[in-house]
């Protein structure tokens, strides 16, 4: 018999037809909606191998329910949304999708600052609705990129990507990370910082820690009020990182300049969020990874963990 696998979004024709030569093959079938959770909590006791996308809650409850679930391939590098210290209590492997989407969301990263810095969201709306009547000195002037100091929170390989990016720009580079990285410090010039004097000293900071109890939270009203008034927040790592309520009251009482994100804590973030109503904050969809090609290549890569675990070889990308 062949094992049942549960996607729980519309993936394409194309990745997911050759899978039905070795499983089950059980999809999602819409794109515009994603599965919603009631259904998780149905079709999880009857799957072999689970394929998550980040909105999908795996928790623990949701685990002890499986019956036949041997492996949870996520369609991220994230994998916050599972409760990987149970599965593993559980037998059941989790992978991920490291390394392939590196360089695109450090891409995306690097866009929301030069879009938040240079107010183009503003300035094309202007444009579009037919509001563009002058040209005056100071008429949608914004803050330079190139020159000023980066600060990155979280120096993983995103980080690191975000930071060569950076040196293009003549950026100084500052991080903060649970480790030093005193090889990255060398090679390319990036100096360590604690986290208030990172806040203190940067003009861009960067959030890319990934989402753990530590970090939940960790940019609230203080953090925020370290930052200088003139500098901007990026956030393309989790939305509950930086706390929105705190985030709002340093845009809308200028304790920083503007801020730009990638991720809400509700996702899709809902259109009266009060953040939304400021002209000093971007919001992008969580679209960190998505290029054609990077995200072909995450759901290979799940695919790989599959095959490894099908053919009882150790799982690639398990991160446990
Ligand atoms: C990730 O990979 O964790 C992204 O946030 C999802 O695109």
């Amino acid at each position: 018999m062949k094992p049942i696998l549960w996607i729980t979004c519309k993936l394409p024709e194309e990745i997911v037809e050759p899978l039905k030569s070795w499983a089950d093959v059980r999809e999602w079938p819409t794109v515009e909606v994603n599965m919603p959770h009631e259904k998780l909590e149905e079709i999880i006791q009857e799957a072999d191998i689970l394929w998550t996308i980040m909105d999908n809650r795996v928790s623990r409850e949701l685990l002890q329910t499986a019956k036949n679930l041997k492996l949870i391939c996520n369609l991220a590098v994230g994998y916050n949304n599972i409760d990987v210290e149970a599965a593993k209590e559980l037998g059941i492997a989790v992978t991920n999708t490291p390394g392939v989407l590196t360089e695109t969301t450090a891409d995306l990263a690097f866009t929301l600052m030069l879009i938040t810095a240079r107010r183009i969201i503003e300035a094309a709306d202007e444009v579009r609705n037919g509001d563009w009547t002058y040209w005056g000195v100071n008429h949608l002037a914004g803050r330079d990129v190139h020159g000023a100091t980066l600060g990155i929170i979280g120096m993983g390989r995103i980080g690191e990507a975000l930071a060569q990016r950076a040196k293009g720009f003549n950026m100084e580079v500052l991080y903060h990370n649970r480790r030093r990285k005193p090889q990255a410090e060398e090679a390319y010039g990036f100096s360590y910082r604690e986290l208030d004097a990172l806040l203190q000293e940067s003009d861009y900071v960067v959030v890319l820690t990934p989402m753990t109890p530590e970090t939940k939270g960790l940019i609230g009203k203080r953090e925020l009020q370290l930052m200088k008034n003139t500098s901007i927040l990026i956030n393309v790592a989790r939305g509950g990182i930086v706390q929105e309520d705190a985030l709002y009251d340093a845009l809308k009482n200028g304790e920083i300049w503007a801020a730009g994100t990638d991720v809400f804590v509700q996702e899709p973030v809902s259109t009266s969020h009060p953040l939304l109503t400021l002209k000093n904050f971007v919001a992008l969809p969580h679209i960190g990874s998505a290029t054609l090609r990077t995200r072909k290549e995450m759901m290979e890569m799940n695919i790989e963990s599959m095959h490894d675990y099908l053919e009882g070889n150790p799982i690639r990308h398990r991160v446990v």
